[in-house]
């Protein structure tokens, strides 16, 4: 079965062919990101036009570079939460239209449902039950997999996604957004213990995280040191901050996997890609004999083949939806995208 897939959620937009749920026939990601750097983040409008100036090409690159033609494709799979809406709406309206016009189920993804799948492209042989840690720019949750549809959070951020946090971080030090990837870069040439940032815990609930007071206390750093005419080293703090969120993430996720007793932890999202969160992921399910799965870091990022994948599995669970189908900014992962149609009360 070929399930042509969108993922439009933010400033990427995709289109994939994934055969059997498991073989990326194509992968066409085009990233808006360059174009938000002059603003410092995304500009949600921008990109909703920018996604609309591209789909229909990339849909037709994905069909012809999957050496299929528009009949070969069985199912049309689409993001349609949580992300930014009017980003969504795009990549959903257009799903709409291909499916209607290809005459094939329109089938709803989560997008964090869409990362942990990025997992089962990786690793063909990989099948739940197994914990899941999904840190995106939007999202930072340990999830408990049961089934490839049957998905429970276990713990999140109480306030910002680490990814938002490295961002947030990265602008302080002077790098440009999306400045995640630029901040680990410059990590690698600092010293981690030259400053003492926070690692907070969320009482009462063992495996939730916070990190503003994290990203606070770096802008802190910084702008203090303005004012007295101070430089900071940039390094040591991009290492100190990335040490400080790999020590609130890591342990989490160890200590959900560990009551979960699955022996399987896999990672997902773009703060996946982070040198030092894979490195202790890496020692601590070493020291823990738990399998670590880490995806390469071109399926950590937004992409369209991990919605083509999760898409397989929701249409096999039967969670096809209609076209009243609406996008949603916000969504619980356990929600099935489906069971939310807009419905004539949406009129
Ligand atoms: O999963 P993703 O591509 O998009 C969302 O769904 O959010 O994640 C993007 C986030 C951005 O915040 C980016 O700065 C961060 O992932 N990121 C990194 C690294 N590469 C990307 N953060 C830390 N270290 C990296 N190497």
């Amino acid at each position: 079965m070929n399930i042509l897939a969108f993922e439009s959620s933010c400033d990427e937009t995709a289109a994939a062919v994934v055969r059997d749920g498991r073989e990326i026939l194509s992968n066409e990601i085009y990233s808006q990101a360059d174009k938000f750097a002059i603003y410092g983040g995304v500009v949600p409008e921008i990109a909703s036009r920018n996604h609309l100036a591209v789909i229909s090409r990339l849909a037709d690159l994905a069909i012809k570079n999957a050496g299929l033609t528009r009949s070969g494709i069985d199912a049309v799979a689409v993001t349609n939460a949580p992300g930014l809406i009017g980003a969504l709406l795009v990549g959903l309206s257009f799903a709409k239209g291909a499916a209607l016009a290809l005459g094939v189920p329109l089938v709803p993804v989560h997008h964090l449902r869409g990362h942990i799948a990025a997992n089962y492209l990786a690793f063909p042989e990989l099948a739940p039950p197994f914990t899941a840690v999904v840190v995106s720019g939007g999202n930072t949750i340990i999830a408990d997999v049961r089934g490839h549809t049957d998905i429970e959070i276990v713990g999140s951020t109480r306030d910002d996604a680490a990814g938002e946090c490295f961002d947030k971080a990265a602008r302080v030090l002077g790098l440009p957004y999306p400045g995640g990837r630029l901040l680990d870069e410059l990590a690698q040439s600092g010293d981690e213990a030259a400053f003492r940032l926070p690692r907070p815990s969320v009482m009462g609930a063992a495996h939730d995280m916070s990190f503003s007071g994290l990203k606070t206390a770096v802008v802190n750093i910084v702008h203090n040191a303005e004012q007295k005419g101070e430089t900071v080293n940039k390094a040591d703090l991009a290492a100190s901050f990335s040490a400080a969120v790999s020590d609130i993430l890591v342990p989490r996720v160890i200590a959900a996997a560990r009551e979960s007793g699955y022996g399987v932890i896999v990672a997902a999202g773009g703060v996946a890609a982070n040198s030092r969160v894979r490195r202790d992921l890496a020692r601590a399910c070493g020291e823990e004999g738990i399998r670590l799965c880490l995806p390469p870091l071109t399926l950590c990022g937004d992409n369209a083949a991990m919605i083509a994948c999760q898409g397989y599995y929701e249409l096999l669970a039967g969670n096809v939806a209609a076209m009243d189908l609406n996008a949603y900014a916000t969504m619980e992962l356990q929600r099935t995208p489906a069971s939310f149609g807009a419905g004539v009360n949406a009129l």
